[in-house]
């Protein structure tokens, strides 16, 4: 039997000391001491890493009695956990979030201070974990934060990849993937616990046997064992005791492993094996919305999966004599397909290994799991071949073929003769080479499936999931998506933050709604006049910020007008081009007219196989070679690209911007979350009704958004009536200009050849209508710069749009998912109290 490590009633800390103590004189203590004995360095020879490391042990220090009580609580009441199964986690810096979380901004500024150091350097010394591509990692890491705030128990679960995304360098206009060694210093937020590791099975065949009671039982005979090492992360909550674990697993051979080959002399083949399973970890896969069905993707989807769901099971154990009642205790959320497979280890996991009948089984998974869909791409839906499938997984193809043939008799019982909805249906595709469709395996799986924002979960109903809505119209359910208005206020702008707290205090951060109450202020001159400097401040700093890393100087009293997100065609980066380049021809036609100065921001790392947006990248770069060097333009417009957009460049990039780009082609994003972050911050967005734009729209007034474009309907009716891009080239001379110049060879030294795949695939496909848009977006810009002009206005506007953005905290979506999904409650986690001299 598995025991708790400790005996958890007896906690030994129980009072401040060193380690736990908050007051100013006890944290330079803590730090100095941390320099010392964990760094092994005088102040005088230590540098700015060590410094931060120092600082790092001190605060996880200061979270560790509130984690240990957390857990405490939680095994003590036995309490219903939900586990948010993710293969990202984008969370990154953790040192400005503790800070925060524990109140302990301005002492530990102090205490830097009288140490004679600089708390923003050591800040900026932390390297950001870049555990995940984009917005659904980043969503992950929202997430984990809510539920920690709202006290509600949760575990995240996901791999501890040794490197995380690539760092994107720029080269000659390209971009270049330098790997990502963020762990190359240690990391000092995760503990290790080795003595929770599990054991994963891969490969091999099964075979059948007789148990005890003379049924028929399958066991796995695997080929190969890898050992999961737990990484535990502590989450915690804003404003409240609540530490929860990020637990993310790396992968170790076995002990045992190759023992034979070793023995036998071969040692340099047994080492070479053990390398083998510890890739499993290695690296995160760079694809956002793009999967590339790799073997070792899978083999890392399965490998977390398997080790998560052992963990589960385990800590259920502790409590109770059988798994029966799982869904009583766990609640397993799947973030996408990638954990899918969690459902086919699950029930071989209660079959195999805890001797469940099928239909128990059955029961228990549905009623334990929840799936979330990110994607309406239909290439983006995981697919994998059965053949692979079969040599990693075995156990889990025989299982997936059996929930397969029970779930088609129902379909074929309520709809007799219709083979093709059973083709659709299948778990299996079989129009050609045979596939396990894993979207398909999590709907069958769950008792919940939802989409991330209003029309993304319409449109799964209606058409990327519609034979499954059919089937169970209940299931299905729309949470859009949030953002934790800690980092993404407070913690990128402080001093928006501190002029919210000077109207209505601190109440805002764990409830946004609270800032409609400031509405009044909107036609404050003195609200809008500080309200004008936070944003020229915040605006100064990302120009200082270019100034330092791309040498181009830029005026903040120009428009900030930004584009930062994956680079995607769908996306449609290469719209904002277009238009850069029809103001610069506008210019060219007539160099003095007046056009409201403007800086274009771009953000964002391509997929390192994805030609298309690599070509968009340097699109963008070459546009901005020409145009920021032309004096015609006389500074009126700039474009930047910053390379190496992450967490970090992003709390620089958001408070700064006047005009956040949203440009998708409806019907393509499912939700987004920059634009949220964008909003909150006093941005305007120029967008179509695509993901979350239409409720951000519907918040902030449709007078303060700044629409155009077709809609998902007007899209698919387009396409249905045969779109050629051409005739839009042709009967519009301002886009045929345009194009005409990006095909001369305007912008590549006059070399026709380098952009011409982007050209003919916009001439001849256009398959996110780019042209059919054109026109409305070049005219919503006019629109955009007449208001820009009238400052009064925009600033009206702009303060409106931060006002109204309760709906995207994260907290709201969470408390959803707990009352809709999960049926959770907050469970509150007491401490003593310290005294009043530490408080
Ligand atoms: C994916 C989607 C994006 C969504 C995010 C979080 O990245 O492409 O639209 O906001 O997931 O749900």
């Amino acid at each position: 039997m598995t025991q708790p490590l400790i005996p958890i009633d007896q906690c030994p800390i129980q009072i401040e000391d060193d380690r736990t103590g908050t007051n100013v004189e006890t944290l330079k203590r803590a730090f100095a001491d941390n320099l010392f004995y964990l760094q092994g360095k005088y102040e005088s020879l230590a540098t700015q890493d060590d410094f931060y490391m120092a600082l790092a042990y001190t605060l996880r220090d200061r979270l560790l009695s509130r984690w240990l009580k957390t857990t405490k609580t939680y095994m003590e009441k036995d309490v219903k956990v939900v586990y948010y199964l993710s293969a990202e986690f984008l969370m990154g810096r953790h040192m400005g979030n503790s800070l925060i979380n524990l109140h302990l901004y301005d002492r530990v500024r102090q205490a830097v201070e009288e140490s004679g150091l600089d708390l923003d350097e050591i800040l900026e010394h932390e390297p950001d974990p870049g555990l995940g591509n984009g917005g659904l990692g980043r969503l992950a890491a929202c997430f984990v934060d809510s539920l920690a705030t709202l006290e509600i128990p949760a575990v995240g679960y996901g791999i501890r990849y040794e490197f995380g995304i690539f760092t994107q360098a720029i080269r000659d206009g390209w971009q270049a993937e330098v790997p990502d060694k963020w762990l190359r210093f240690g990391n000092p937020w995760e503990i290790a616990h080795p003595d929770q590791a599990v054991e994963v099975k891969l490969g091999g065949h099964t075979e059948m046997y007789h148990n005890e009671k003379g049924e028929y039982k399958v066991r796995w005979i695997p080929a190969n064992r890898v050992v999961g090492i737990p990484y535990d992360t502590p989450v915690p909550g804003y404003d409240t005791n609540t530490v929860n674990p990020l637990r993310l697993w790396r992968a170790e051979a076995s002990d045992d492993f190759n023992f034979d080959a070793f023995n036998a002399g071969n040692y340099d083949g047994a080492v070479a094996e053990k390398m083998r399973s510890e890739t499993i970890s290695k690296v995160l896969y760079p694809n956002d919305n793009t999967p590339q069905g790799k073997q070792l993707r899978l083999e890392q989807q399965f490998f977390f999966v398997s080790c998560s769901l052992q963990d589960i099971i385990r800590t259920h154990l502790l409590r109770h004599p059988s798994l029966h009642n799982l869904h009583d205790t766990a609640a397993i959320q799947l973030n996408d397909t990638h954990p899918a497979v969690a459902i086919a280890e699950m029930m071989r996991l209660l079959m195999d290994e805890h001797e469940m009948d099928w239909n128990t089984a059955w029961r228990v998974t549905q009623k334990t799991f929840s799936y979330t869909n990110h994607t309406l791409l239909p290439e983006a839906l995981e697919k994998w071949s059965v053949g692979l499938f079969e040599y990693l997984l075995p156990r889990h193809l025989e299982i997936i073929y059996e929930i397969n043939r029970r779930f088609l008799e129902d379909v074929k019982r309520w709809y007799p003769g219709d083979d093709n909805l059973i083709s659709r249906l299948s778990l299996i595709d079989e129009s050609g080479e045979k596939y396990v469709r894993m979207a398909n395996l999590a709907c069958v799986g769950s008792h919940a499936v939802n989409g991330v924002a209003a029309l993304h979960t319409q449109l799964l109903k209606q058409d990327t999931l519609r034979d499954f809505y059919r089937l169970w119209p209940g299931k299905f359910i729309n949470k859009t998506n949030g953002v934790t208005p800690r980092r993404w206020i407070l913690m990128c702008n402080p001093k928006l933050a501190e002029l919210y707290n000077s109207k209505i205090g601190e109440g805002w951060l764990k409830d946004l709604s609270q800032l409609k109450q400031l509405e009044k202020y909107v036609d404050d001159p003195d609200f809008c006049q500080q309200w004008r400097e936070i944003k020229l401040h915040n605006k100064r700093q990302l120009a200082q910020y270019i100034w330092e890393h791309n040498g181009i100087e830029v005026d903040p009293h120009s428009m900030f007008d930004i584009q930062v997100k994956r680079i995607h065609e769908y996306k449609r980066q290469h719209l904002n081009l277009l238009h850069i380049i029809a103001l610069y021809n506008q210019i060219k036609q007539n160099p003095d007219q007046h056009i409201v100065p403007c800086t274009f921001i771009f953000g964002g790392k391509a997929a390192p196989g994805y030609f298309m947006a690599k070509l968009i990248i340097k699109l963008t770069n070459s546009v901005a070679d020409v145009i920021n060097h032309d004096p015609d333009v006389r500074g009126r417009l700039k474009i930047v690209f910053l390379n190496n957009f992450n967490v970090s460049l992003g709390q620089r990039i958001y408070p700064a911007a006047d005009l956040s780009e949203q440009v998708s082609t409806a019907g393509k994003e499912a939700s987004g979350t920059g634009n949220m972050k964008f909003a909150m911050n006093g941005a305007m967005t120029i967008g179509t009704l695509d993901g979350a734009n239409i409720e951000i729209r519907e918040e902030a007034g449709e007078e303060n958004f700044f629409l155009f474009g077709l809609t998902a309907q007007e899209v698919a009716d387009t396409k249905a009536k045969g779109y050629n891009p051409r005739d839009y080239y042709s009967s519009n001379p301002s886009l045929k200009a345009v194009i005409d110049r990006i095909a001369a060879g305007y912008f590549s030294h006059g070399d026709k050849e380098l952009f011409k795949p982007l050209v003919d695939s916009l001439m001849y496909h256009d398959q996110y209508m780019l042209f059919a848009d054109y026109q409305a977006y070049v005219d919503c810009h006019k629109q955009v710069s007449k208001t820009y002009s009238d400052q009064d206005k925009w600033t009206r506007m702009s303060i409106l749009n931060a006002l109204r953005m309760a709906k995207f905290s994260s907290d709201r979506t969470i408390r959803e998912y707990c009352n809709e999904i999960w049926n959770v409650q907050p469970v509150p986690i007491e401490m003593e109290e310290y005294s009043q001299e530490n408080a």
